[in-house]
């Protein structure tokens, strides 16, 4: 049998997401070239990149806020068919809010920074038709306290928290209904590295614990590295080189990837 990147050996079943050929042009910027991902089910993909190299506008594409010129898009879930980017507005909607979480670099895209934290993650449920207040608030609550994030201040709004509770309280928006897939936009970049590494902590223990199907920007390696099963290294707007992220950290193939990690080094 014939080994690819693609089909990892011990992972005998079918991607849970798959695009194809994502290409994505602002006036004359081309931010993405054909990019291609497959990421399995409980598997963490690592995209990491110079600035400008689209690894946001791809989050943003499978997070289904922005329609690519060209390219497909599949989820192996129930009740989810075809190329989602062909999706009409309501149920690209519908889909983000209830199977996909997404947690952004920055949290006034993520969060309403003068409601209460636990408004914030009780909307996400609100959105999935959940309306019994108990219930809202037990959920807000586990979800907060699954990201780690300090209960007493769950009433206070991200406003007036530090950076690292912020991250937290998007995770926890991200995760209160369980999504299929989690994406993450550099969720610790800006941060403290003591904070940094707190916020690592917690990403790792959710994937630990719940196998949580990710993707997660970032371009700093050792985020990428701590994190990922697999890793993606973009450059203007394409993908450069793929693969196990062991493979990828030791015997990078590309030369700008031997240039990222070496510089790491
Ligand atoms: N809404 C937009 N309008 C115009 N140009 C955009 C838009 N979004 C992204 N771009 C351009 O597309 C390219 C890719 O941007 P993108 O934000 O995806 O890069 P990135 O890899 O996430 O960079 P960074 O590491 O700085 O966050 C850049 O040249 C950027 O200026
Ligand atoms: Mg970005």
């Amino acid at each position: 049998m014939t080994l690819t990147l693609d089909t990892p050996q011990l992972v005998k079943t079918q991607p849970l997401l798959v695009a194809r050929n994502v290409s994505k042009s602002y006036g004359a910027v081309h931010a993405l070239r054909d990019v291609s991902a497959v990421v399995y089910p409980g598997e963490v993909l690592g995209i990491v990149g110079e600035s400008g190299s689209g690894k946001s506008t791809f989050l943003r594409c499978l997070n289904l806020e922005e329609t690519p010129d060209s390219g497909s898009y599949t989820l192996d879930l129930p009740d989810v068919q075809g190329n989602l980017f062909d999706l009409d507005r309501y149920a690209r909607r519908m889909l983000c809010a209830t199977r996909i979480g997404i947690v952004y670099q920055n949290p006034h895209l993520g969060l309403l920074m003068h409601h209460s934290s636990s408004g914030n993650v009780a909307e996400r449920l609100l959105v999935a038709g959940e309306r019994r207040f108990a219930v809202l608030r037990d959920k807000a609550s586990a979800a907060l306290d699954a990201s780690e994030f300090p209960l007493d201040r769950m009433d206070a709004p991200p406003v007036e928290l530090s950076g690292g509770m912020q991250q937290r309280v998007q995770l926890a928006k991200a995760i209160a209904l369980e999504p299929a897939l989690l994406l993450l936009d550099e969720p610790t970049t800006g941060l403290d590295v003591s904070v940094q590494a707190l916020v690592l902590d917690t990403l790792k223990r959710l994937q630990q614990d719940r196998r949580i199907t990710m993707v997660i920007v970032s371009h700093d390696l050792g985020v990428i590295r701590t994190l990922s099963d697999r890793v993606m290294v973009m450059r203007r707007g394409q993908v450069v080189e793929t693969g196990l992220a062991d493979q990828v950290f030791q015997d990078p193939q590309h030369a700008y990837t031997q240039q990222l990690v070496h510089a790491k080094l």
